[in-house]
């Protein structure tokens, strides 16, 4: 099998050709998927067919899987979360940048988004590089960075008072469940370092970052507005268009994504499994400390 990668823009994310998902992945395959999921952030296979214990098989081939607390489990297969619209719902899940897990002490190495079924047209996925994001910051901002770390937390999207809730009370229809573990912060470094890569990488998303520690809300709103709005500057980013068959697997540590809510009216299922990860240590920037020193 000769796989070859093609890249979909200068900002993030590559297609991968050659590989058929419905049979087992030689460990030489495996290798070359995670060096590109690394180097590009996240990777896309068409025309895949594959059951539920494939999609459980090609994760478990790259981690451990790690359950969403807050998602519906697909009927029979409780590591696998349900990411869907149905025709009267206005909300979707995951309709703005994020990174998923940021809201836990060890956040999720990334997700693998299988589609079910798919809108005539709309529901495509945004994917933004946050390794590239730091790199195209001033040095003097990226310094001021490093110091920081920020708060994260699931409470505001899927605990009691969030929109959610009340949205589930007004129509008797749940999105989530298990609103009471919301309850618990995380708190990570602003500046991470890759754990496969060792890169520098922005690690703040809009949908679940509160805040910088040691800071109050108003104080970190301007900065956090700064770099989120840096971060989804075109250049950094990449859309996909789903289509039967299609498949995204992403890198929490590197990227952020946005799932478009432009197909109001019509049905969108997806099955996603998360892969757990490891514990986020800052960068630290060994090449200033080496002029300091010289
Ligand atoms: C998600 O945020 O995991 C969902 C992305 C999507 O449905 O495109």
């Amino acid at each position: 099998m000769s796989i070859e990668i093609r890249r979909v823009s200068g900002g993030c994310g590559a297609e991968i050709h050659g590989v058929r998902l419905d049979a087992p992945l030689s460990a030489e395959v495996v290798a070359e998927i995670r060096r590109a999921y690394v180097e590009h952030g996240v990777v896309f296979f068409r025309d895949q067919r594959i059951t539920p214990e494939q999609h459980l098989a090609l994760a478990r081939s790259l981690s451990d899987i790690v359950v969403n607390r807050f998602f519906v489990p697909v009927e029979g297969y409780p590591e696998i979360a349900t990411v869907s619209k149905g025709e009267f719902d206005t909300a979707n899940i995951g309709g703005d940048w994020h990174t998923d897990h940021s809201y836990d002490q060890v956040p999720a190495m990334g997700s693998i988004l299988v589609a079910r079924e798919l809108p005539a047209f709309g529901g495509d996925t945004l994917f933004a590089n946050l390794s590239l994001a730091f790199k195209t910051l001033s040095p003097g901002l990226q310094k001021t960075l490093l110091g920081l770390r920020a708060v994260h937390s699931a409470e505001h999207v899927f605990g009691r008072k969030s929109r959610s809730a009340k949205l589930a009370e007004e129509t008797g229809k749940a999105m989530f469940r298990n609103a009471d573990a919301a309850a618990v912060d995380a708190v990570h470094p602003v500046v991470i370092a890759h754990p496969e890569s060792g890169e520098p990488v922005l690690y703040v998303n809009p949908i679940f970052t509160l805040r910088f520690e040691g800071w109050t809300d108003a104080e970190s709103k301007p900065l956090l507005e700064y770099l989120y709005r840096h971060a989804a500057r075109p250049e950094h980013t990449c859309r996909f268009t789903w289509r039967p068959g299609s498949i995204a697997m992403w890198d929490n540590r590197k990227t952020w994504h946005n799932a478009a809510n432009d197909y109001h009216g019509q049905r969108r299922v997806m099955h996603r499994i998360t892969l757990d990860g490891c514990a986020l240590q800052a960068y630290v920037d060994t090449t200033a400390t080496q002029a300091q020193a010289a």
